[in-house]
């Protein structure tokens, strides 16, 4: 897709649909009634008659005989003066799948004008790009047929008079990294387990490195992590066929030299069966979405090469398959972590810590700035959160509240538990430095409080997006998230 501003006049714009507000109480923005005029009163008449109310999620497609454009899509925006973050985008995304419904191959967007309560135009851009990104992903890989693409080839924003055009154009292209990058995590997580394993994972990092000449990817093989002595990484594939794979992807953007890198870390479990400890048997299709953490930090090293950050950045993700088998581990085993530490592995379901905290060992080579690890780690994050709320919980709290402010900014929600010494306890082992669960309470803290063990070297937050990495029911996919925040976060930051 591209993406341009406009500076011209948009109603003097020709293009297959022109994207124009409504307030409630018949009351037209002033992009519309710039309009109006020019297609001889056309919004004003459907407003009038009341075909569209103009409250929030009303939208109306207008084939108007006058003027430039072929269509015009009226949108409600709600009452006048109350429009925020989370209106808009509803209403740039609803006005964004009606577009491609509508098959047009152009459309331009007025909706960037509007004075958003809580934001700037800047971030008005951005997320409506964001969102004109994300409806245009369709899922087809596996299908025999595939989807008619979508004639959307070209969007145009207007902005507000006076925007800053290189704020504005800086922000678009955010915009459209975000996008791509979740686009390459919603991919990822959606490709089935037989196709989307270690290897492919692997292959997926080698692929973007040889896209993007500042990203280099290597991938470590089971001999090699065995060498690094990852044996709790190593003990999650052991039921396996497929092989175990560390994914290294390094992002080099900063020139000064000995610029410390930002470290993001992806649980990749390509598929959870849970092990001996088995999973019962509904709904475990959706633990091939278990590699999500993996896909965000992989898709976000994609907007981060496309946008060019001038910072480092390095993405570690722990990639393995978990699957009963005579050769798998066994309750009661005890393994040796690369740190040293020794883990009674009392529940086998318990893996993403397992394979995470040989890959938080690993990264202490990097002298990281930060770490942030991503994984669908917990249950009982969706039983807090649901489908809306990652879990946030770290060790250094300026980097917990950086990334709670961002989460409100990007609208990707994330909120934060206590990681407090007092839920330590719970992991004791009568045969082993640490257990590998803490009881069937406080199991999101628990699990932190497990990977905590082994990020004592730097400052470090983790991300329980097991909630919200995936939709159920009849939108069953990934969703692509913390992608946006976690873009935004290194967007923020200075080599
Ligand atoms: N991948 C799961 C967590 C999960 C469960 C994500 C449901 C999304 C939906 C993880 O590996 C797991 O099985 N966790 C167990 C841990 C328990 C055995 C301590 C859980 O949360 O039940
Ligand atoms: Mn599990
Ligand atoms: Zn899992």
């Amino acid at each position: 897709m591209k993406y341009a501003l406009l500076s011209t006049n948009p109603a003097t714009k020709a293009t297959d649909c022109l994207v124009v507000g409504v307030w409630t109480k018949g009351k037209l923005t002033a992009q519309a009634s710039d309009l109006d005029k020019a297609i001889d009163g056309a919004i004003s008449r459907v407003v009038a008659t009341g075909d569209i109310s103009g409250k929030v999620g009303d939208a109306l497609l207008l084939h108007p005989t006058a003027g430039k454009a072929k269509r015009v899509l009226v949108v409600g925006c709600g009452d006048e003066g109350a429009l925020d973050a989370r209106a808009y985008r509803k209403i740039v995304s609803g006005a964004a799948k009606a577009i491609l419904k509508a098959n047009a191959k152009t459309a331009t967007f007025t909706l960037a004008e509007l004075a958003i309560k809580d934001r700037e135009a800047a971030w008005a851009v951005t997320m409506l790009v964001q969102e004109c990104e994300n409806c245009c992903y369709q899922y087809d890989s596996t299908k025999s047929k595939k989807k008619p693409s979508y004639m959307l080839t070209t969007v145009n924003i207007s902005t507000p008079k006076g925007a800053h055009s290189s704020t504005m154009k800086e922000a678009m292209k955010a915009g459209n990294a975000i996008g791509i990058g979740m686009s390459t995590a919603k991919e990822l997580g959606n490709l089935p387990g037989n196709v989307c394993t270690p290897t492919y994972l692997g292959e997926t990092a080698t692929k973007l490195a040889a896209k993007y000449k500042s990203i280099s990817t290597k991938v470590l093989s089971e001999k090699q992590m065995q060498r690094l002595g990852m044996g709790s990484l190593l003990s999650v594939s052991a039921g396996s066929k497929e092989e175990a794979k560390l994914i290294v992807m390094q992002y080099k953007g900063s020139a000064k030299a000995g610029s410390k890198p930002f470290v993001l870390v992806g649980k990749g479990i390509t598929f959870d069966t849970g092990g001996i400890s088995l999973k019962p048997g509904g709904a475990m299709d959706e633990m091939k979405f278990d590699m999500c953490g993996a896909a965000s930090v992989i898709g976000t090293m994609n907007a981060v090469a496309e946008l060019g950050l001038k910072i480092n950045v390095v993405a570690v993700v722990a990639a393995a398959e978990n699957m009963p088998s005579s050769t798998a581990t066994k309750p009661g085993d005890v393994v040796t972590s690369m740190s040293g530490q020794t883990i009674e592995i009392l529940n086998t379901d318990a893996e993403g810590r397992l394979v995470l905290c040989d890959a938080l060992t690993y990264v202490e080579r990097f002298k990281p700035r930060t770490v942030i690890d991503v994984a669908t780690l917990t249950g009982a994050a969706v039983a807090t959160f649901g489908d809306q709320t990652t879990a946030l919980l770290s060790t250094h709290q300026p980097l917990a509240d950086e990334l709670l402010g961002i989460s409100q900014d990007t609208l990707d929600f994330a909120w934060q538990l206590p990681l407090w010494d007092e839920y330590q306890p719970l992991l004791e082992s009568n045969f082993a430095d640490i257990a590998n669960i803490g009881g069937p309470r406080a199991g999101t803290i628990t699990a932190a409080c497990f990977l905590s063990r082994f990020t004592k070297k730097y400052n470090w937050a983790h991300l329980d997006i097991a909630g919200t990495a995936w939709m159920s029911g009849a939108q069953k996919g990934a969703t692509g998230r913390p992608v946006p925040l976690l873009v935004e976060y290194l967007r923020r930051q200075k080599a």
